[in-house]
């Protein structure tokens, strides 16, 4: 696979997220890693109007910008986690609702389902509490906490994601909301069990979601 299909694929990702709720008008970013080149989603873009050729492109060392399109505001964001995560390939930032809503309660997110330790392969989500966009601080607080996870929640923000494909840092983002989802409907009625690390070992005995 070339650049120009992974953007494609990228591309294609970014307007599922728009169709399913998670982010809106030119909220959220997209970004993969090729070699050491970053190709990120332009400042301002709409996430369901990507195409391959619309992407900045940045340096990954420098952050230095290697063609004429405008990286998002939240290029810092998306270095800093190629740079914490060496197996990243692909970095998601977006809005979904039910993640941000957890998050500005300043909470973490959970495993509720076998799902999470198979897409997720860790035993929650880690916050960073609201630090303003588009800030070194908030790349450098999100880089820490992406020793924990591969995903990390944003207070009064939403989520961002890395992943070593474009379809499994998807998945991750789905997973997450959903995951985000049945945690707040199931606190509505009382304190739910959260599966913990024996859960996760006696499924990784069980070889529970190899084929994933
Ligand atoms: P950009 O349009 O600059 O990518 O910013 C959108 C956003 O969601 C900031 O968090």
């Amino acid at each position: 696979m070339d650049a120009y299909d992974v953007l494609d694929e990228l591309s294609e990702a970014a307007a599922e997220l728009v169709h399913r709720g998670l982010v809106l008008a030119s909220g959220g970013n997209v970004s993969i890693r090729v070699g050491d080149t970053v190709y990120i989603s332009p400042t301002g873009a709409r996430l369901h109007a990507l195409s391959p050729e619309t992407f900045a492109q940045v340096d990954l060392h420098t952050g230095k910008r290697l063609n004429e399109f405008k990286p998002s505001s939240e290029l810092p964001m998306h270095l800093a986690c190629y740079r914490a995560r060496p197996d990243a390939v692909a970095v998601i930032h977006c809005h979904p609702p039910h993640v941000t809503a957890l998050a500005s309660l300043g909470l973490t997110l959970p495993a509720m389902t076998a799902d999470f330790f198979v897409y997720l392969d860790a035993l929650y989500l880690p916050l960073v509490p609201y630090i303003t966009p588009g800030t070194e601080a908030l790349a450098q607080a999100v880089a820490e906490k992406l020793a924990q996870a591969p995903a990390v929640l944003l207070g009064n923000h939403g989520i961002i994601a890395t992943g070593p494909s474009v379809k499994r840092t998807l998945d991750r983002v789905l997973l997450a909301e959903e995951t985000a989802r049945v945690y707040l409907l199931a606190k509505q009625h009382s304190e739910p069990r959260v599966l913990n690390e024996e859960d996760w070992r006696a499924l990784r005995e069980a070889h529970y979601g190899k084929g994933q």
